[in-house]
């Protein structure tokens, strides 16, 4: 079988791997149906996540079909359509069962990280029984794939973590596809105003079809200032942190009103100063979250409902062995427009 093998900082490639075979009773072998790539994935390409290392597998999102079961799986059978879900729980550790899947003691989030991962033909997947998911009769298979990671990040440790609110004012800095995703669940609870923040004008130009109330282009002029002008003065109820540099954070900081929430979804490589000398009288609450996927059965049912349509972030398509051309696509998202891509096996 193929997959898509990190080689170290900067290199990667396309090549001949083992199959994978079933280590514990409570894996399963899925072969992969579609795949695509995360922000995060690039991360690891820079050197950037040290857990993961040379000869990895990567990827963490992906629906498939069970292909072997150990002994100890019951919810799913060869043959059975599933979701892969970004986040191994074991269901029984202290975290898992106080809904802390992320931080699950032998799970969390090792797929393609500490463990190989999705973006090959087959996966090992353990605890199968608690991180897969049953595609419901008649799913958009592709439109799932939104669902592994992408979704439950930007509806848990955005919205969720960010107390968004019917009425409320909301700002989201960065308008990738997890600030996007954030856009899109804040949505569920009526805020107001969401008011997107990013440097890439198409980016912003697809918030607003996605029901942003306003864009904010932070290339030219201070973004802070501009959310105080729309806010009379007052700042936003939620500020979303969707991008993971300083710049971003601290423009949160600035724009937060009291009593407000900054919700801090981006993953941080370097130092950011947090300003106790502006912020320690204005009863203002600061959450991070690495996304627990607690929210994945309640998204499959939004999504359904066709309350929920993520089907709309996807934007090109790529055949398995086109994976290092996708690759190429997703890393230049401002020349290239992309969004998510989806490779089919
Ligand atoms: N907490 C979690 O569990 C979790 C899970 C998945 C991803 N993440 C992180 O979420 C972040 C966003 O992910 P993504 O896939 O959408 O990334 P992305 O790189 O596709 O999107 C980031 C966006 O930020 C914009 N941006 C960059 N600098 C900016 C600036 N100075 N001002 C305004 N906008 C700016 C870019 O134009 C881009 O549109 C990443 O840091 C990713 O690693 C966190
Ligand atoms: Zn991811
Ligand atoms: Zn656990």
């Amino acid at each position: 079988m193929k997959g898509l093998v990190y080689l170290g900082p900067g290199r990667k490639a396309l090549q001949e791997c083992p199959m994978p075979k079933i280590a514990a009773p409570t894996d399963a072998i899925v072969k992969m149906s579609k795949t695509t790539i995360c922000g995060t994935d690039l991360h690891i390409l820079k050197g950037d996540v040290a857990s993961c290392t040379p000869g990895r597998v990567l990827g963490h999102e992906g629906v498939g079909v069970i292909e072997e079961v150990g002994a100890a799986v019951s919810a799913f059978k060869p043959g059975d359509r599933v979701l892969v879900s970004c986040v191994t729980a074991c269901g029984r550790c202290a975290y898992c069962r106080r809904q802390m899947f992320s931080h699950c003691t032998t799970g969390g989030w090792i797929l393609g990280n500490s463990i190989d991962g999705t973006q090959a033909d087959f996966v090992r997947i353990p605890h199968a029984d608690t991180s897969l998911y049953p595609i419901p009769n008649g799913a958009d298979e592709e439109a799932l794939v939104m669902l592994s990671d992408i979704l439950p990040t930007g509806f848990e440790c955005g919205v969720l973590n960010g107390r968004v609110a019917p009425g409320s004012v909301v700002a989201i800095v960065g308008a990738g596809p997890i600030g996007l995703a954030a856009l899109l669940t804040a949505q569920f609870y009526s805020p107001a105003e969401i008011i997107m923040i990013d440097l890439d004008e198409n980016r912003l130009n697809v918030a607003m079809r996605f029901g942003a109330t306003a864009a904010i282009n932070s290339t030219d002029g201070p973004a802070a200032a501009t959310v105080m002008k729309m806010t009379a003065n007052r700042g936003v109820d939620t500020a979303i942190e969707a991008v993971g540099i300083a710049t971003t954070f601290e423009l949160c900081q600035k724009i937060i009103a009291p009593g407000g929430t900054i919700a801090n979804i981006g993953v941080h490589g370097t130092k950011v100063d947090l300003h106790l000398e502006n912020l320690w009288d204005r009863n203002i609450t600061i959450t991070t979250r690495l996304v627990d996927t607690v929210s994945t059965p309640m998204l499959l049912n939004v999504m359904r409902a066709a309350r929920l349509n993520p089907a709309q972030l996807i934007t090109h398509h790529f055949t398995r062995d086109q994976m290092m051309d996708a690759y190429e696509t997703f890393a230049h998202a401002a020349d290239t427009k992309a969004l998510k891509v989806i490779i089919s096996f």
